[in-house]
């Protein structure tokens, strides 16, 4: 299951084209054009995040995504009820669990698998037993991935927000500290035999040391990309990023 130092995937997340829809409501911009441009220019998959408030993507979206595109769609949820109906009506290839507060602007902080763990075995099981490959969203912190193992999740995506933030803020030296800590926990996890993703807030600056971590197989990025589409055109943006990732990857392996 696990793949380690081989090809690593991108996922793109395609929520900020439905924010930007949303923001006048109708019809455009597209999501699902922009998913369609996004595989042609070749992600390797489509993440969109259905949240409770659906303040960007809607359940119209979800279920054309699961029509319309031919790539895998991660499916990315809060562990509600409400959230696993929707996931065992459109059996996505994968769910992504994520923790959700209504008033936070975006998903702060790693699921807290450990201490939520009766509460998440049920919905785990259910995602696994309908035939979706589920991951936990988690901090890149050890016991955490101990207890996506205790759950039964395959899948990991270690959030990399704390490290795009300190970039952002220009602290380095804990940057840096902040990746050698995502690059500890992937190969932990992998160690485990748990499959490693991560993302969030990566941009073309921040994904090379990422990418170079050789236990990870999938990135997901969207709000970068997305932004960046309205400069270079969201082809073009993707293109590059799948660009910085493999030459990153060839780096790290030379
Ligand atoms: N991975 C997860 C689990 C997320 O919740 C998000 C944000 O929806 C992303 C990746 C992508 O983050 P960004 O849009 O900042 O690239």
């Amino acid at each position: 299951m696990a793949t380690f130092g081989g090809y690593l995937r991108l996922g793109v997340n395609i929520d900020h084209v439905a924010t930007i829809r949303n923001a006048r409501g109708g019809r455009f911009p597209d999501p699902v054009r922009a998913a369609q441009i996004a595989v042609q220019a070749g992600a390797d998959g489509i993440t969109a995040h259905l949240r409770e408030d659906r303040r960007h993507i809607s359940d119209d979206d979800i279920a054309r995504l699961v029509r319309d595109i031919d790539k895998p769609l991660n499916f990315e949820m809060a562990a509600t009820q409400e959230m696993v109906d929707i996931a065992l009506r459109h059996k996505p290839h994968a769910c992504c669990i994520v923790p959700e507060k209504r008033e936070e602007r975006t998903t702060e902080g790693g699921l807290d698998a450990a201490g939520a763990h009766n509460r998440l075995e049920p919905i785990v099981r259910t995602l696994r037993e309908s035939g979706s490959r589920v991951s936990l969203f988690l901090e890149p912190d050890r016991a955490q991935l101990e207890a996506a193992v205790a759950l039964g999740a395959p899948v990991v995506e270690l959030h990399t927000g704390r490290y795009c933030e300190l970039d952002i803020a220009g602290e380095i030296a804990e940057r840096d500290r902040e990746c050698g800590r995502i690059g500890d926990a992937a190969a932990y996890g992998a160690s485990l035999g748990l499959e490693m993703h991560a993302g969030h807030g990566l941009t073309f600056e921040t994904v090379g040391p990422i990418a170079a971590i050789r236990e990870l197989a999938e990135l997901n990025i969207g709000h970068f990309l997305i932004g960046e589409a309205i400069f270079i055109g969201l082809e073009a943006a993707i293109r590059k990023m799948r660009n910085t990732m493999d030459r990153a990857r060839a780096q790290a392996a030379a």
